[in-house]
């Protein structure tokens, strides 16, 4: 490094790039608010549709504001069917996270709101998307399964609606509760990657849908997003059952010793855990129970245990929520899009954000290439 050469943060790690008031990740307590409240409390005593409207009107809505959120938002699942014809023509082999980006640029074109930044056009996009995003998400895992798209029911909640139109039926109280519980934990991040770069994209003055298409590129990704697919994976590679233990522990050495990364576990802000793993933990004890798959917990256990042995590195958000989307029923591949339709209500609530404050987002770099050089 010569004299006076800028310091390079690299991957923007430990740079306080905005002030939000959308949610607060604080790594020294292990806490996660938003708007103020704690995730934990939240997913204890409120519905992941009152988390959205929190989300995006800064309070809890009351019995009126909620059922008039509710009622709106059950009169948006269905889909338009060019929307239908656009999934359809895609590939079967087309990954989800692929077809929900492409089924959202394309709601965008169609929208009549489309160019409006106003708050009020942002919060009425960002709830026709979400309500729309258990449509598309459950319609491409039963097309992948030859199966034909069953109509949203106005008479259920987010969740149960979701699984209802996964499923076919509307799984017991418990699987609900525990997947609204995920959908309440994966809501909102802070400046994580995928909210940064719909951050980003606002910043230019783009649209919403813009934005979110680009957002879901950036949570697709193993090292976001794709973590929770990713963990599904290294479990179907181990194995369940007997011996186990000893099989997902000699995995971890060849996988750490060949110097590649163990899905699920670390992160960027929590250095001594992820706030959410407890409560999500809960959740999916509560689905081995039910689903009576002890074997699966010995598996999950045994990794858990040998990777903080050798690395002291802790289990992330999605090392609960894969196994627990998998035990509910749903394909390894849907798990991402499940985090996209939870997701979207933050992002929704950082594009208004930045959009009422906005700077346009445009960091320095180093140059570290040829010296300056001329044409004969
Ligand atoms: N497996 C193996 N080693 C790891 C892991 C892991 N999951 N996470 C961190 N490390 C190691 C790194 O190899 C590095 O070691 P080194 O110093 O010897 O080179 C050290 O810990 C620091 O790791 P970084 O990658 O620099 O930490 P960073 O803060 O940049 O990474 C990240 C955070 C990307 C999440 C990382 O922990 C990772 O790749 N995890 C796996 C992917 C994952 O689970 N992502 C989900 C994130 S949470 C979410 O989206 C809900």
């Amino acid at each position: 490094m010569t004299q006076n050469e800028p310091t390079v943060f690299k991957g923007l790690a430990g740079v306080v790039v905005d002030r939000t008031a959308v949610s607060k990740v604080d790594p020294d307590s292990n806490s996660l608010l938003y708007r103020g409240y704690p995730v934990q409390e939240l997913a204890a005593q409120r519905s992941f549709e009152e988390v959205a409207y929190l989300l995006w009107n800064g309070e809890l809505p009351t019995e009126d504001e909620l059922a008039e959120f509710e009622e709106q938002e059950r009169s948006l699942r269905h889909l338009a069917p060019a929307v239908r014809r656009v999934i359809d023509e895609l590939p079967e082999t087309a990954h989800p996270m692929d077809v929900v980006r492409t089924a959202v640029s394309l709601i965008g074109a169609n929208d009549p709101q489309v160019d409006d930044a106003s708050p009020e056009a942002n919060r009425a996009k960002g709830l026709r998307l979400w309500a729309q995003m258990p449509s598309i998400v459950a319609y491409d895992q039963r097309r992948r399964h030859g199966l034909d798209l069953i109509e949203p029911r106005d008479d259920l909640g987010y969740s149960a609606n979701f699984l209802f139109m996964t499923f076919g039926e509307v799984p017991e109280l418990v699987v609900v509760e525990a997947f609204d519980v995920s959908m309440i934990m994966y809501a909102e991040h802070s400046f994580n990657a995928s909210t940064f770069t719909a951050r980003v994209i606002t910043s230019t003055m783009s649209d919403l849908h813009s934005a979110i298409t680009g957002a879901i590129g950036a949570l697709k990704g193993p090292l976001h997003g794709g973590a929770n697919e990713a963990v599904l994976h290294t479990f179907d590679e181990i194995g369940a059952g007997p011996g186990a233990g000893e099989r997902a522990e000699a995995w971890l050495h060849r996988t750490l010793d060949a110097k590649h990364k163990v899905m699920g576990f670390g992160h960027r802000v929590y250095k001594h855990g992820d706030s959410r793993v407890p409560t999500m933990y809960t959740a999916l004890i509560t689905m081995i129970e039910h689903y009576d798959r002890p074997d699966l917990l010995e598996l999950y256990e045994s990794l858990a245990a040998a990777m903080k042995a050798r690395t002291g590195i802790l289990p992330n958000l999605d090392y609960p929520s894969g196994p627990a989307y998998h035990l509910m029923g749903f394909d390894t591949l849907t798990f991402t899009p499940i985090f996209v339709a939870a997701r979207l209500t933050g992002w929704t609530a950082h594009i208004i954000e930045q959009t009422a404050a906005n700077a346009l987002i445009r960091p320095l770099s180093l140059y570290n290439g040829h010296e300056e050089r001329h044409l004969a």
